[in-house]
């Protein structure tokens, strides 16, 4: 497969972008992906309605690209609040310190929140936007390759708390989403070595035909190359977009995103949410998960080692770490919020390009795949 569209491009003069539209039952949203957009006034100026407008952003991507939005508002009056950056930070106290300046603004509920940055800010901002006058809009505008793909589409909007990660959220869908490009530009390599983690789960759970492409893509992709990305991007979107419109809240075939993030959500509460970037302990998640595909027989043997070398190539680390004990991890995994009082709930691989919700996995199956991931690679 050479070609991996799937939306019509719209080009302009000066533009050229594409657009997916997420058709919910209660809301339709644009998701719009091009080079230059987050400079884009006419962008902007088609998915802000009249209302007060506060942009949060962190203060890793303020710096870059806080400005040249603002002059893209064109003259509409807007504040902002600039966050500390990182995991650690996605906690009450910037939930409130964006609460506190929606009302010291005077903001109403024909509000609007702009998220600029990452999946923290995101999901912060987005948790604000669900909470403040029981819901004001929201606008995405992810920087990460890992928001831009995954957590800036589908409405999930969240903060930690020490017991567990996301364990307090709502969904709350955004008006529009508006991924720029050009923002990977700048993404540190570390940051977009995680998002590959995220873009290689959409193959593995249910796109066989991306796993390949990105099989045979990986040096483009290493190198960032333009047309590359924006494909990679739209068809993750486009394969996230129907996932969602199938299942908003997660009742059912929604759970399959989840595939590795019930080790990893467990990883990244028992190293203090400062050690992994959330794509990095899926990546180690989604090893781990598909080593237990394979044990209990469900996916052919050879599955989870085709993973790991898709995701190695992108540079990934897949060792689970020998500091965290497999048992704790498993009593983590018990308060994941996807656990659900009658069990644990897993995403398995029956094949790469096709995974499943399991139930009633014993303790000692999840144990015993946890510490062949520490040794295996
Ligand atoms: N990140 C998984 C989801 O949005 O459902």
């Amino acid at each position: 497969m050479t070609n991996l569209s799937v939306a019509p491009r719209l080009s302009m003069p000066d533009r050229t972008f594409e657009t997916l539209q997420i058709a919910l039952p209660a809301s339709s949203y644009p998701v719009h992906i091009g080079a230059g957009l987050l400079g884009d006034a006419f962008v902007w100026k088609s998915a802000l309605p009249a209302g007060s407008v506060l942009v949060i952003s962190d203060d890793n991507v303020a710096p870059l690209y806080l400005e040249s939005l603002l002059r893209a508002l064109d003259g509409r009056e807007a504040g902002s609040l600039v966050l500390p950056a990182g995991e650690a930070h996605k906690t009450f106290e910037s939930w409130r310190a964006i609460l506190d300046r929606l009302v010291e603004i005077g903001a109403l509920r024909d509000a609007t929140l702009v998220a600029l940055g990452g999946g923290v800010v995101g999901d912060l901002a987005g948790f604000a936007a669900a909470s403040y006058m029981r819901g004001i809009r929201l606008i995405q505008a992810p920087t990460t390759l890992l928001a831009q793909v995954d957590a800036s589409v589908g409405g999930k909007t969240a903060i930690n708390h020490a017991a567990g990660k996301n364990l307090i959220g709502a969904f709350h869908q955004p008006a529009a989403v508006i991924i720029d490009t050009a923002t990977l530009a700048t993404l540190e390599e570390r940051e977009f070595r995680a998002g590959m983690a995220e873009v290689v789960k959409y193959g593995a759970i249910g796109d066989a035909a991306l796993f390949v492409w990105l099989e045979d893509h990986v040096e483009a992709i290493k190198q960032q190359k333009a047309d590359v990305l924006r494909q990679m991007i739209a068809r993750c979107v486009s394969d996230k977009a129907r996932v969602v419109t199938e299942d908003e809240k997660e009742h059912g075939v929604r759970a399959l995103l989840n595939f590795g993030h019930t080790f990893a959500h467990a990883l990244e509460t028992q190293t203090g949410y400062v050690r992994y970037l959330h794509g990095e302990a899926v990546a180690i998640g989604m090893m781990a998960a598909a080593r237990l595909s394979e044990d209990l027989g469900l996916c052919p043997s050879g599955c989870a080692e085709r993973l790991g070398g898709l995701l190695q190539s992108f540079g990934l680390d897949l060792r689970w770490p020998g500091d965290v004990a497999a048992e704790a991890t498993v009593e983590a995994m018990a308060l994941d919020k996807k656990a659900l009082a009658s069990g644990q709930r897993l995403i398995l691989l029956e094949d790469i390009g096709k995974a499943s919700i399991h139930q009633g996995i014993g303790r000692r199956d999840i144990v015993r795949a946890i510490q062949s991931t520490g040794r295996k690679l």
